[in-house]
C-alpha cells in the first residue's frame, strides 16, 4: 500500500499578481505541498520561476515546498534553489538532463533537502529503478512538461504501476499533468500518492473546494483499492 495521499498545489495556474492570496487561499485548505514549476527555455520550451520566487514564497507560508526543476544542469543550480527553499524541502529533477543522477542527489540531500528524480511521458522506468533506494520521491509527468492545461496521457498509468510494484513502501510516486477529479482515481489506483493538480484547482474559482475534492477522491480510491485487495 502506497504512503500517505498528499495534494500539492502547482502555483502555475495561480494569478501571479494574487500569489500571497492564493497561497493563503490553499494553506487554509490543507493542501499538503506547494509544487513550484521551474522552466528554464531549454529543457521545455517555457520560462517560469526562479530563485527568488521560490524565496518570496518560504517568507508567507509554512507548507512545504516541491520544487520541480524543468532546467538542464540542475546541478548548477541546485544549491541556489535549496538556500532559497528550506531544510526538509524537496527538489526534483528530471532523469533526462544528467548522466550523473546519483551525484545530483547527493547534492539535494547533502543541503539538508529530499531529493526527487522525475522522467518524461516517453521516458522508461528502467533509467530510474536503480535509483528507488537512493531518492524520496519519483515523479511521473503524465503530460509533456511546459505548460498548466494539458490533457492526461494515459499511457503512462503502467509505469506508476511498475515503480509501485518496485518501490520501497515509503517511496512517494508523485503525478503531474493533466489531473482532474475524474482521472485522479486512475492515478491513484496504479500507485500514485502525491497528486500535482494546477488547473484543477487555480482554474475552478474555488480553490479550496477542489483541494478537498480531489484529497476525499484519492483517499477513497485507496480505500477501495484496498477492499478489493482484502476480498480477491
Ligand atoms: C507542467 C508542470 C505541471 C503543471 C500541471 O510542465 O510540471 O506541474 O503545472 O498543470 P495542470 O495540472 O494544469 O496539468
Ligand atoms: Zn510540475
Amino acid at each position: 500500500m502506497q504512503p500517505r495521499i498528499k495534494i500539492a498545489a502547482s502555483i502555475l495556474a495561480a494569478n501571479p499578481v494574487r500569489l500571497e492570496e492564493e497561497i493563503k487561499q490553499i494553506e487554509m485548505a490543507g493542501v499538503d505541498l506547494i509544487h513550484i514549476d521551474v522552466m528554464d527555455g531549454h529543457f521545455v520550451p517555457n520560462i517560469t520561476m526562479g530563485p527568488f520566487i521560490v524565496e518570496g514564497i518560504k517568507r508567507i507560508t509554512k507548507i512545504p515546498l516541491d520544487i520541480h526543476l524543468m532546467i538542464e544542469h540542475p546541478e548548477r543550480y541546485v544549491k541556489t534553489f535549496a538556500e532559497a527553499a528550506g531544510k526538509g524541502d524537496l527538489i526534483t529533477f528530471h532523469i533526462e538532463t544528467t548522466k550523473k543522477p546519483k551525484e545530483v542527489i547527493s547534492l539535494i540531500k547533502d543541503a539538508g533537502l529530499k531529493a526527487g528524480v522525475s522522467l518524461n511521458p516517453d521516458t522508461s522506468t528502467e533509467s530510474v529503478e536503480n535509483l528507488l533506494d537512493t531518492v524520496d520521491m519519483v515523479l511521473v509527468m503524465s503530460v509533456n512538461p511546459g505548460f498548466a492545461g494539458q490533457r492526461f496521457i494515459s499511457k503512462v498509468l503502467p509505469k506508476i504501476a511498475r515503480l509501485r510494484s518496485m518501490a520501497p513502501d515509503e517511496l512517494d510516486i508523485e503525478v503531474d499533468g493533466g489531473i482532474t477529479t475524474e482521472n485522479i482515481s486512475q492515478a491513484v489506483r496504479e500507485g500514485a500518492n502525491v497528486i500535482v493538480a494546477a488547473s484543477a484547482i487555480f482554474k475552478t474559482g474555488d480553490s479550496s473546494n477542489a483541494i478537498k475534492t480531489l484529497k476525499q477522491k484519492a483517499e477513497q480510491a485507496i480505500r477501495e483499492e484496498y477492499h478489493n485487495k482484502v476480498n480477491a
